[in-house]
């Protein structure tokens, strides 16, 4: 059977047994920040089995794209390596929502595997968890499992998504490859070598961990499977390694046919094919290389697929060219990712372009210390020189190093990384980091939601870094209050500015930044001396907060707008938000087009008019996800969350702690103002809001009136204006170019007059004012015809630049030949040129030269006889 035909067969299957068919969902799970990738099937159910989301059926099946590679759950450093690991696989899956439980669950597993399949019953092993009796029970009784056949196992029979969330107690069922491969049964010491292969897991969900780790019972038993598309599939097609599977193969085929490679059981090419695999659909999905979380890892993996074409002689770009192979063999069954072709192969073209820039470079530098190492582990510094110098992943540096035998010090690694870190800090002049020379205890307690001024105490002062008691008039320095209405600088929203004050104390705060907790002012003292202890007046600028709050709120307006009109794959890259505008950077392949700009900004504008509330509430992060709050991926969230919701239905949910308006209606209205490009694959957008935007529009048009003062016109005909100046213009041109060569025309008949005999030849040397090179042929084809056998050359001066022909009649061409000419007379006016010996052309630039120069013509003719 062929992998797609198992996938197929296992989906009807389930829809047999009233299942309904639910497809894949995206790798990143958009709602869920505390999963990097979408790891299993069950991911999509997660709120379902915790009883939050209530779905039409209580039986689904699915196949799903999974990566497991960073996070709980990660192969990346086995593949390869083993026979079945993989940084993207597909996951086959039945799952129960409070409807059936262990019995069926085992019966379906059961009867697919020996009845749909036709699987050899003898060679099926079986664990349950040590406690599970009820379902050994069932597998003995009701089966009729050879209990020689079954373990029960602790850990290993017990699953869990991740740190917290839904998990219960397994059964997994194990195939046996034959006595011809190394390994014992599940249980036993050398259960991990490849005879005995886990090809389903069936989990008995029952419970949801929370963040202490105390189980909660699930409102429902229920079940969620997996078993691996690829393992099943090695099975059925009576091969033993994933690798050797039909979609494998084909993928492998076409690597080894692109690097021209003949041992198709090279390792590499297997690395390859899995890492196309993984990197295609994490493309699809949205996710760009990159320097941080998700993109970092997709980084990673485009990087090590790339170092093992080159083990294998790749001399050029090769991974993007593979897409076309994959799209192939998986596009039937995800028709996202035929859709994203060519989106995904110019994403990996980019990166191995990068890459290919300093790879060869690292490798010998690698080499070369390699080379000179005494031991077999490589030093911490060496490894971080390669990633921070070289773009190379520790986990390649350590690919190579197992390679070759050798390992790494990651302790050195990390204290080498925590170095830069830290010199990082010191390089942006503007963070002090206070907490190195004052310790305070708690938070600032930040009051700026609800009102633009606080009474505070003055908890630190420092100046140039330092800890001081007082700050005199005239000094810089940072403030540190108990409570304050500034908000610190974060989540792309700017720090308020304001001032500090007390009796005969004034402050001007200029910006506001946060550190631990703690909101830190950074002000000038206007007047007298600010002393700890003292009591003061925090009041923000109220004007300057107002303008921020309406761009943050249009932020989060035009985000949920972009990912309606170009797709969910659109993600937030970066953001800043300012009083003067905002500007939003965000993942997408190419520029948004006037057309999704301007729907963009009139989706956005609809969403302003229904002039909605927009509420703010805290909660765990748990209810956050439930309410479908979009987080950033690689943000630290709190354990309690602020969620902010605007716009018609929840049209915006978001986790966010920035400053905003009380309803939609606030922000006034949108204007865009650019669309550009600011990295591969990422695009921004610049907008204003509310009385700017108004100035915007005022700008445009009092533009325009001046446009249409200028051409005397009005706004309403402009156009046509402008388009009927043009033409007229060309017609101008056509005229002045037509009148041009009358001119030229004209005066070559009279320069005929000017030619000289030279033994019987007529030679004639000119300048033509105002003439381009166009009109110089013309006029010397005519001197020619008028003058008989003749030798001419033309010149023009433009500025300090000479055209010039040459041109001799056919019969003299045996003697005196116009390329010849050319040459001459072209170097002594410091040129060049050249022809054939009728008709020549060149330039110089002696100008002073030009008079002398032709006059000599005639000698020159002369020497030529
Ligand atoms: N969720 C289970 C797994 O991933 C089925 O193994």
């Amino acid at each position: 059977m062929k992998t797609a035909e198992i996938r197929e067969a296992f989906l009807s299957y389930f829809e047999s047994q009233q299942h309904t068919r639910v497809a894949s969902s995206s790798l990143v799970p958009h709602d869920d920040p505390t999963l990097l990738f979408t790891n299993a099937g069950m991911n999509q159910f997660k709120e379902t089995f915790l009883g939050l989301e209530v779905r039409d059926y209580t039986r689904a099946t699915s196949s799903q794209r999974c990566v497991r590679a960073g996070g709980k759950h990660n192969d990346l450093e086995n593949v390869g390596y083993t026979a079945r690991h993989h940084t993207f696989f597909e996951m086959l899956g039945n799952f129960s929502f409070g409807d059936y439980f262990k019995r069926e669950a085992i019966q379906f597993a059961w009867t697919f595997l020996t009845e749909v399949l036709g699987l050899p019953k003898a060679r099926l092993w079986i664990t349950v968890h040590i406690s599970d009796d009820e379902a050994a029970a069932i597998w003995i009784d009701e089966i009729g499992i050879d209990p020689n056949r079954l373990s029960r196992l602790d850990e290993d029979n017990f699953w869990q998504m991740g740190d917290t969330g839904p998990c219960g107690p397994s059964s997994e069922i194990f195939y046996d490859h034959g006595a011809d491969v190394p390994g014992g049964p599940p249980g036993s010491e050398d259960d991990d070598l490849d005879r005995y292969i886990e090809i389903w897991n069936l989990v008995f969900m029952q419970f949801n961990r929370d963040a202490d780790g105390t189980l909660h019972p699930l409102p429902a038993p229920s079940v969620d499977t997996g078993m691996g598309l690829e393992r099943i599939a090695a099975v059925l097609q009576g091969v033993h390694s994933n690798y050797e599977i039909d979609l494998f193969q084909a993928l492998i085929a076409a690597t080894a046919a692109r690097l021209g490679v003949t041992d198709l059981e090279h390792k590499s090419l297997r690395v390859i094919a899995d890492h196309l695999r993984s990197c295609c659909f994490l493309v699809a999905d949205g996710v760009l290389p990159g320097n941080e979380g998700r993109g970092y890892v997709l980084r990673r993996i485009i990087r090590r697929a790339i170092r093992h074409g080159s083990k294998l002689g790749a001399d050029g770009p090769f991974f993007s060219a593979l897409v076309p192979e994959l799209v192939a063999q998986m596009g039937d069954a995800y028709p996202e990712l035929r859709d994203s072709e060519s989106r995904i192969a110019s994403a990996l073209a980019n990166e191995e372009d990068q890459f290919a820039r300093t790879l060869d470079n690292g490798l010998s530098i690698l080499d070369g210390e390699l080379a000179a190492l005494s031991g077999t582990v490589i030093p911490g510094e060496l490894v971080f020189r390669l990633y921070d110098t070289y773009g190379f992943p520790v986990d390649l540096t350590n690919d190579i190093a197992r390679e070759r035998g050798f390992t790494l010090d990651l302790d050195g690694y990390e204290a080498a990384m925590d170095e830069q870190r830290k010199r990082s800090q010191e390089g942006g002049s503007f963070k002090v980091d206070y907490s190195n020379t004052v310790a305070l205890e708690g938070e600032t307690e930040f009051t700026g939601y609800d009102s633009g001024v606080s009474e505070a105490t003055v908890m630190a002062l420092l100046k140039d870094g330092d800890a001081v008691s007082t700050l005199e008039e005239g000094d810089d320095g940072i403030v540190v209050l108990n409570r304050t209405p500034f908000y610190g600088e974060s989540g792309g929203q700017v720090g308020d500015t304001g001032f500090l004050s007390a009796n005969d104390v004034k402050a001007e705060v200029r910006d506001t930044t946060k550190a631990q907790g703690h909101h830190l002012h950074h002000v000038k003292i206007l007047s007298g001396t600010l002393a700890t202890d003292a009591s003061v007046r925090a009041e923000i600028d109220v004007s300057v907060r107002q303008q921020i709050r309406l761009n943050h709120s249009a932020t989060h307006l035009l985000h949920a707008a972009l990912r309606q009109v170009l797709g969910e794959h659109v993600t937030q890259k970066g953001s800043l938000v300012d009083s003067q505008r905002l500007r939003f950077d965000f993942s997408n392949e190419k520029p948004v087009s006037k057309t999704e700009l301007s729907t963009i900004s009139d989706i956005v504008n609809e969403q302003i008019r229904g002039n909605t509330p927009v509420t703010t509430e805290n909660m765990s992060m748990d209810a956050a996800m439930d309410a479908g709050a979009m987080a950033l991926f690689g943000e630290k969230y709190g354990d309690s969350v602020r969620v902010l919701t605007m716009g018609n239905d929840r049209f915006s949910v978001e986790l966010c702690g920035g400053t905003h308006v009380e309803r939609t209606g606030d922000i006034g209205v949108l204007k865009i103002v650019a669309e550009s490009g600011v990295a591969a694959g990422v695009r921004r957008i610049e907008a204003v809001t509310g009385a700017r935007a108004l100035a915007a529009f005022a700008a445009g048009e009092s533009q325009l009136d001046a446009v249409c003062e200028a051409l005397k016109t009005r706004a309403d005909t402009v156009v046509d204006k402008v388009t009927a100046l043009r033409s007229e213009a060309r017609d101008l041109e056509k005229e002045v170019a037509r009148l041009k060569q009358k001119l030229a025309s004209a005066s070559g008949g009279d320069l005929t007059a000017d030619a000289v005999d030279v033994g019987g030849i007529k030679v004639l040397a000119a300048t033509i004012d105002g003439a381009d090179v166009a009109t110089l042929r013309e006029t010397l084809d005519q001197c020619k015809n008028k003058l008989g056998d003749a030798v001419v050359l033309l010149a023009a001066v433009e500025g300090e630049k000479i055209s010039l022909v040459a041109g001799v009649s056919k019969a003299l061409t045996k003697q005196v030949k116009a390329g010849d000419l050319m040459r001459e007379f072209a170097g002594r006016l410091g040129g060049k040129g050249g022809g054939r010996p009728d008709m020549a052309q060149g330039g110089g630039s002696d100008v002073a030269a030009l008079p002398a120069v032709l006059a000599d013509l005639p000698n020159w003719v002369q020497s030529q006889l």
